[in-house]
């Protein structure tokens, strides 16, 4: 019996992974051009990082890690996230220090025990934006504004920019205290894990997707009422600006997140194609996060892009040709010369490849078809006699014979100059 890949994780293969690439690029080039620089963090951490960071009480602390008991007794976790490795990372290395502004991006494999369904996976992959250290409200602008730039510069053309603010730490505890009050009121109308979430974390309540609890729950006060006046004020300054940018997006109260950290700005980008899971990235504000990592007092923002998601957005691309020059060596005595002009071109930048399995010479032409050859360079008997080989360009079907000391030179000349 052969062994299959672990439930919820899936392969790149090589005719998907050009979109990853493509990704990966723009990645690079926008963020530079925003100052943001890449820093690479463990795939696992101590488990503490994530319950202190992310918060006990959230469905990806308590049911979702993938946690597991290292030799010496400690405990250590795959990292379900970027934002709290990042920040301990900061924290660490003192990074803030000579850098009161730090602005940073990662990416890579995430790990989530969830179930497993279309976009959602136990292993994704994330493109993560972390500012340390801003308050202003323009920065969440800026980290927003540049969310929605590399999903366009990705070729996503159709999202749709949720945003709310959750309130501070000063404002959000008798918000939350008025929620739980009301959900006491509500909770037989309520399912089983609301009713619970009523007592352990009110918030997460109105995550809830269950239809027959949608009525009740927009019933409930909403937190836009009952933030206060600094808080109300960051996230006003954060729509005018959204508007000076030409930014639509759409305010739901109900965006609270699955991750504690959160405070005042929180946002998501959806997308209609993407079926139940239709995030496609999401992030917020964070100040208290560095503070409660044991950092100094700094705050920050951010957000992380799935990437399953986004690739499944981007249109099919064309199948790239793998290959400039073909090698067709139709005689045992001109497999050395052949091996050595591929060795010669790869050197020069061209790539090149030849099949040593010495097949026929029509389903080697097959073969420089399929790998999309723009040249396939033959050495017959007869070539081999004259000095010669004879070049072959794929897209006309014309020949030409080429002296063998100026093959290499006509052939990089063609191909990448
Ligand atoms: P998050 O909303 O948990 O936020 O994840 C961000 C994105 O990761 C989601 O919008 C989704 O595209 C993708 N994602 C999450 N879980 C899965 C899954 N099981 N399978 C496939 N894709 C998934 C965070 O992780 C925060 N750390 C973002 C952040 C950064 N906030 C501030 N800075």
């Amino acid at each position: 019996m052969s062994i299959q890949a672990v439930k919820g994780t899936r392969d790149i293969l090589p005719d998907e992974v050009g979109a990853w690439h493509d990704v990966e690029r723009a990645a690079r080039a926008l963020f530079a051009r925003y100052g943001y620089r890449e820093i690479r963090t463990p795939v696992f951490e101590q488990t503490e990082l994530f319950a202190r960071g992310i918060g006990a009480e959230t469905d990806i602390v308590s049911k979702e890690m993938y946690t597991f008991e290292d030799r010496d007794g400690s405990s250590l976790t795959l990292r379900p996230e970027a934002t709290a490795g990042i920040v301990r990372a900061v924290i660490e290395h003192n990074l803030l220090s000579t850098d009161p502004a730090l602005k940073v991006w990662a990416a890579g494999p995430m790990f989530r025990r969830e179930r497993p369904q279309k976009g959602r996976y136990r292993q994704f992959h994330q493109v993560d934006v972390e500012a340390i250290g801003f308050t202003s409200p323009t920065i969440d602008v800026e980290v927003v504004e540049l969310a929605i730039s590399f999903l366009e510069a990705c070729g996503v053309e159709r999202h749709e920019l949720v945003l709310n603010s959750v309130g501070d730490r000063a404002c959000r505890p008798a918000y939350v205290e008025t929620l739980r009050a009301a959900l006491r009121q509500r909770s037989a109308s309520l399912c089983a894990d609301c009713r619970r979430r009523a007592e352990t974390n009110p918030l997460r309540v109105l995550d809830c997707k269950v239809p027959e609890d949608q009525a009740t729950i927009e019933s409930l006060p909403k937190i836009a009422d009952h933030l206060c006046a600094e808080c109300r004020d960051h996230f006003a300054e954060v729509k005018r600006q959204l508007e000076l940018l030409g930014i639509p997006y759409r305010e739901n109260a109900r965006l609270v997140r699955g991750l504690d950290y959160y405070v005042r700005t929180t946002f998501e980008v959806v997308s209609g194609e993407l079926g139940a899971q239709d995030s496609v990235l999401g992030g917020g504000r964070y100040d208290g996060l560095v503070r409660d990592l044991g950092g100094p007092d700094a705050p920050g923002v951010g957000f992380a892009v799935g990437l399953e998601r986004l690739v499944s957005l981007l249109p099919a691309r064309h199948r790239e040709g793998r290959c400039d020059v073909f090698l067709a060596p139709l005689a045992p005595a001109a497999l050395d010369p052949a091996l050595r002009l591929q060795r010669e071109l790869r050197r020069a930048g061209v790539r090149a490849m030849l099949d040593p399995e010495g097949r026929s010479f029509k389903s080697r032409m097959k073969q420089a078809d399929k790998l999309g050859a723009r040249f396939v360079a033959i050495l017959g008997e007869d070539e081999m006699a004259r000095g010669v080989w004879t070049v072959r360009d794929m897209a006309g079907s014309a020949q030409q014979e080429v002296p063998a000391s100026g093959i290499l030179e006509h052939l990089r000349e063609r191909t990448n100059g």
